[in-house]
């Protein structure tokens, strides 16, 4: 896809994506997404905050949240939900992998289905690892790579398309054993269902890990 043609599929892409995940967060998504963060305390920094679903979904009482999301047209929606959260919200624009944000200056690290479209995602975990300060976590909801051999080769097949239709997202990731190998500890790891997405993006994996 040429670079003007990817970045007008970026807008639509921002443009419809709310509706396009309102079933699967009232079937589900949404509670998964208020259980992770109940666990955020302090100065969080979430990753590809998107247009800002995680916002309804905060616990009170946060120090800090600072909201990293690259697209502009993400950012664009992003910016006014913020404002209007009354969470202490500010938006970087910033990539995963390039954080304006100080070495282990956040007590908490939130990722909701973003490294499966992050180009790198061990660049990604390597600021992870620097941004969070001692005692700190990355929180983790992602869909991942599936656990039956069978399902996984039909994402391996289906995968070219997917990171055309969903810009860039992946649908083939080992993210739990990718969060491993970068030479984190798994805590309270559940595989859960990813309901009223489609088979191909199965399942999901939640869970918690420290540096
Ligand atoms: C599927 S959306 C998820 C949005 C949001 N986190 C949520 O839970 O609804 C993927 C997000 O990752 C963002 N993204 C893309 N490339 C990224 C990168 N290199 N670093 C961080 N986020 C990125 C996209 O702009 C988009 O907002």
């Amino acid at each position: 896809m040429s670079g003007m043609l990817q970045r007008a599929w970026g807008r639509v892409f921002a443009a419809v994506y709310d509706r396009m995940m309102a079933d699967a967060e009232r079937e589900g998504l949404g509670a998964l997404r208020a259980e992770l963060l109940a666990g955020a305390r302090g100065r969080v920094l979430e990753l590809g905050a998107g247009t800002g679903v995680n916002l309804a979904h905060y616990p009170p009482g946060l120090e800090a949240l600072l909201l990293a999301e690259p697209e502009a047209p993400m950012a664009r929606r992003l910016r006014p939900r913020a404002a209007a959260s009354g969470l202490p919200a500010e938006v970087l624009v910033a990539p995963a992998a390039a954080l304006p944000v100080p070495d282990g200056s956040v007590d908490a690290v939130v990722c909701t289905l973003v490294l499966c479209t992050v180009p790198d995602v061990a660049a990604a975990l390597g600021e992870v690892r620097r941004v969070l300060a001692p005692g700190g976590r990355l929180l983790f909801l992602e869909h991942v790579r599936h656990p039956d051999p069978r399902r996984a080769r039909r994402q391996d097949l289906w995968n070219p398309i997917q990171r055309r239709v969903a810009h860039g997202c992946n649908v083939n990731r080992p993210t739990g054993e990718l969060i491993a190998a970068a030479g984190f500890a798994l805590h309270d790891v559940r595989q859960e269902p990813f309901r009223r997405a489609p088979s191909v993006v199965q399942p999901l994996l939640r869970g918690s890990a420290t540096p």
